[in-house]
């Protein structure tokens, strides 16, 4: 409130300071490292601390506002280096970093109290803030030293640090790192653990990190100096409950960081080669899970960082474990070597989010799964857990979300504020709950529950409501001009929001496919991925069936395919469009315990943002398979003709590979560039896939290839491409690839086809490749994920094979 009468403004304009030589591979653009209270710079390891003090011949300099406030270098008698001198902080006061690079960064305080003259600092109590985010109150450092680590997303801009001391007490700092991050250090979002299952993005919150443990390393941490990030990595023994059922492995040297795998700066070789793991050696029976408890504030969320390098198998498929968080499970039965191409030793990281609701322990534990006749075993490399700043931008247990009656000492006039508020609020809810009892009589629908005026998802899930007024502005009222599409849901229309934003505007018909809608903002809430066409919002004022999606600037693959305006996709670019839908549709199949069905996979649900990047949209029709007791409940057919599945088609019984069989045809149609089913062509050449499967098993496959790709296709390509399509078409599901084999063979037609710049990270790969070219599309699922771990990290091995439940909505 009073801040800024009484600010001591602490300008770092430091930009010249790269006088810090980073050796270890991570060169970070902002990169503030200050010793406060120092009247020289202290090295510290291969770094260097400024000085941030004003009479000091430094690049920093320090500002005074005001002169009623002061701030004090002071010294200890403490050897280490950065804990020889703080800076006291008498009144509000801040510090100003100009950020040259936007995206996540590092914000370390460094705190050692001790007494000087008549400064004990152990008696300081203060707040710290950055941006507009708290990340401590009413703080007291009684023993140190404490380091606190948070990170925040900038954009360019100043980050301004602020420290308020509470009243009466002064606030004080030992020293101060800001970093920027690898961007993809930290993930934009992850899935959540808890009893329902969804995915959050986090990319706008603030985080701080409450533990950074190494596994396996027998009471000696990871010290900064040998951290690509300088991190402290501390030992897992402190929090290993029943540590009898544990034991320490160390195998460094068999840690693997393949190129396009995991950096090394996600966690270094030191965490990755140490483990903990369950001690069933003697005992081929054994059944029990390794536990660590960690103590955290109740009532905020909590991204969790699993850390696993399988550096204790003989050999591939052997080790199968669950990971579990306070008792939920989070993956059963994790084979590490399907996840890293069989390479043992390369490390692979997993994100979750839960939420810690009442009690102050987070328990994280990993056993041995049932699967199989393997011997039980269980492994943890390293954890990492961070807090995740809640509704009101705060990290601070004061401000948790189960605190709310806490603050009982309110002023009268903050008092009397609320008073009112409250009672606004009420009339509100008094006037909306008469306004849907008037609803609920003149439309009387089973959908009334959702037209009440609230939200019909929680906050928690992706998906932001939109005022329809909004949605107007940003079609210029639904203007025609602006229509994209007409489907059988509705119109599609381009529309610009405020922010500048392109999306693509689908209104629904209002009188049906509630469900549909409901159905199709659920299914994108959850599922997000770079090539699945992403949810900007939806609007259900006023009756409206609206929702909001990024707009894919060159429309779709259909268009491509058979528009007159357009000019023809190279072969290259027809390839990596269908890897990039193959990996979305590997995703819905793969990403949660249930998987996606797409139901109507083609071309026109195929969409190509401004670089032909391939994204599936259209989630309208697509179901989650059944849980796996529920009873054969057979369905309407839907999907479009000439992509439908036979099989589907007799037993109505849907599975993934309902979706392998309609990308079975999308790959003729892609390769021969004409409509699946052509009348004007003669009798035998009208169905596609009967006309080119004929073909294929001749081994003429190259006389249907799209004039437009005369002389292009290497035909090593040709013939791996045909291959897959082969098989996609099989005409029993069990005998189709899984989405996750097709994607692996079709980039082996990419790679034979020569491109080599978009997958040269694996040289060895390709022939390694090569030699198998002839063999059984055998390869495991998860084998391309070298590259693209993020994909997976929701993979769930429990996968339910099944058809589908579901009654008619349309
Ligand atoms: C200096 O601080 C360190 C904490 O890292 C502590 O272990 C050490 O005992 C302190 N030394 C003195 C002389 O206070
Ligand atoms: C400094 O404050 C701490 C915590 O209040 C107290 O335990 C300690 O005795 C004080 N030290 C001195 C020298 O007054
Ligand atoms: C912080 O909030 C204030 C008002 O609430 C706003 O004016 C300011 O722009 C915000 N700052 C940042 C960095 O978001
Ligand atoms: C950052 O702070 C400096 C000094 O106060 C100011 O000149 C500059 O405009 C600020 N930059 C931004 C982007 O706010
Ligand atoms: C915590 O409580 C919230 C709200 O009561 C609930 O939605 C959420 O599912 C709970 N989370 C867990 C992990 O129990
Ligand atoms: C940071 O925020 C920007 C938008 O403000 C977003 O595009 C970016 O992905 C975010 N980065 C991370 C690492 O969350
Ligand atoms: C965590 O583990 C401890 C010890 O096994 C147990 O007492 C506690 O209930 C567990 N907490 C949760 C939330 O599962
Ligand atoms: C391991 O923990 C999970 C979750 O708490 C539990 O369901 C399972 O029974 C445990 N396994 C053993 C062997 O205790
Ligand atoms: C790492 O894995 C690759 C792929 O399997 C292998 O070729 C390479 O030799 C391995 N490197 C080490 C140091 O083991």
């Amino acid at each position: 409130m009073m801040i800024t009468g009484n600010v001591v403004e602490l300008l770092m304009w430091v930009s010249i300071l790269c006088l810090i030589c980073v050796s270890n591979g991570f060169d970070p653009v902002d990169h503030y490292l200050i010793d406060c209270g120092s009247p020289i710079n202290t090295p510290v390891g291969d770094r260097v601390f400024v000085a941030d003090n004003p009479d000091s011949n430094s690049l920093s300099t320090p500002q005074t506002i005001s002169a009623s406030t002061t701030q004090k270098p002071i010294s200890s008698s403490n050897d280490s280096a950065l804990y020889q001198t703080a800076r006291i902080l008498d009144g509000a006061s801040r510090y100003t970093f100009p950020i040259r690079k936007p995206g996540r960064h590092w914000i370390r305080l460094h705190f050692f109290p001790f007494v000087y003259q008549n400064y004990n600092l152990s008696m300081a109590k203060f707040s710290v803030s950055a941006q507009n985010f708290t990340f401590i109150k009413e703080f007291k450092v009684e023993n140190g030293p404490q380091v606190k680590e948070y990170s925040l997303n900038l954009t360019y801009s100043n980050l301004t640090l602020t420290f308020i001391p509470s009243s009466k007490s002064f606030a004080f700092i030992n020293a101060l790192e800001v970093l920027s991050l690898p961007d993809d250090l930290i993930p934009e979002g992850a899935r959540t653990i808890g009893p329902e299952d969804s995915y959050q993005i986090v990319s706008k919150k603030a985080l701080e990190t409450v533990a950074r443990v190494n596994m396996g390393n027998n009471n000696k941490p990871v010290s900064p100096q040998n951290d690509p990030l300088w991190r402290l990595w501390v030992s897992d023994d402190t929090f290993l409950i029943h540590n009898n059922l544990a034991k320490f492995v160390s195998n460094t040297k068999a840690v693997n960081f393949t190129r396009g795998g995991v950096a090394e700066y996600i966690a270094p070789s030191s965490v990755y080669g140490t483990a903990t793991m369950l001690n069933s050696e003697a005992d081929p029976s054994m059944n029990a899970n390794l536990t660590w408890r960690f103590v955290v504030d109740p009532g905020f969320e909590y991204l969790v960082r699993f850390h696993f390098c399988d550096i204790v198998s003989g050999s591939a498929n052997t080790l199968f474990f669950n990971v579990y968080i306070n008792s939920m499970l989070v993956l059963a039965n994790l084979d590490l070597s399907k996840l890293t191409s069989n390479i043992l030793g390369a490390p692979y990281f997993m994100d979750v989010i839960t939420r810690v609701n009442d009690s102050s322990k987070l328990n994280v534990s990993v056993g041995p799964s049932n699967v199989g006749n393997h011997w039980p075993n269980a492994i943890l490399n390293g954890l990492e857990i961070m807090k995740i700043s809640n509704a009101k931008s705060s990290l601070d247990a004061l401000d948790s979300d189960l605190k709310k009656n806490s603050k009982m000492k309110v002023g009268v006039i903050v008092g009397l504020t609320i008073g009112m508020f409250t009672a606004v609020i009420v009339a509100i809810v008094l006037f909306l709950l008469c306004r849907r009892r008037t609803c609920a009589h003149v439309s009387h629908s089973k959908a009334e529950d959702n037209f009440n005026g609230t939200a019909i998802f929680s906050s928690s899930k992706r998906g932001y409501r939109y005022p329809f007024v909004a949605i107007q502005e940003a079609t210029d009222n639904f203007s025609e001009s602006l229509l994209i599409g007409v489907g059988g849901f509705g119109k599609v229309y381009k529309g610009i929001l405020r922010d500048e934003t392109k999306v693509a505007v689908k209104r629904g018909v209002s009188h049906l496919g509630f469900a549909e809608f409901r159905t199709e903002i659920e299914m994108l809430s959850l599922v997000r991925h770079r090539h699945l066409v992403s949810l900007i919002g939806y609007c259900d004022e006023q009756n409206e069936m609206i929702i909001i999606y990024e707009y894919m600037e060159n429309g779709s693959l259909k268009n491509h395919l058979h528009g007159s305006n357009v000019p023809g996709l190279s072969w290259q670019q027809r390839l990596e469009i269908c890897i990039g839908s193959a990996r979305g549709l590997h995703y819905l199949h793969t990403s949660s315990a249930k998987a996606i069905i797409h139901r109507d996979v083609k071309p026109a649900n195929i969409l190509l943002d401004e670089n032909l990047m391939a994204k599936v949209a259209d989630f309208g029709l697509s179901r989650s398979g059944p849980e796996i007791d529920e009873s054969h409940v057979s369905t309407a057919v839907k999907g479009s003709f000439g992509y439908l599945d036979p099989e589907y088609l007799i037993r109505q019984q849907l599975t993934e590979k309902s979706d392998v069989y309609s990308f079975g045809v999308v790959m003729l149609e892609v390769l021969c560039g004409r409509p699946v089913i052509d009348p004007s062509l003669p009798r035998e050449k009208v169905n596609l896939v009967e006309w080119a499967m004929m073909l294929q098993k001749r081994g003429q496959l190259e006389e249907i290839v799209d004039p437009r790709l005369a002389g292009q296709i290497k035909p090593d390509s040709l013939r791996k491409f045909g291959e897959i399509a082969e098989k996609c078409l099989v005409e029993r599901g069990v005998d189709r690839p899984s989405m996750g084999d097709v994607l692996w063979n079709l980039e082996c037609a990419l790679r034979l086809q020569g491109n080599g710049n978009s997958f040269n990270h694996n040289g060895e790969m390709l022939s390694q490749i090569n030699h198998v070219n002839n063999l059984e599309i055998s390869v495991s699922s998860a084998q391309f994920s070298m590259g693209s771990v993020g994909d997976l990290a929701g993979i769930s091995m429990s996968k339910v094979f099944a058809q589908l439940v579901r009654e008619d909505k349309r």
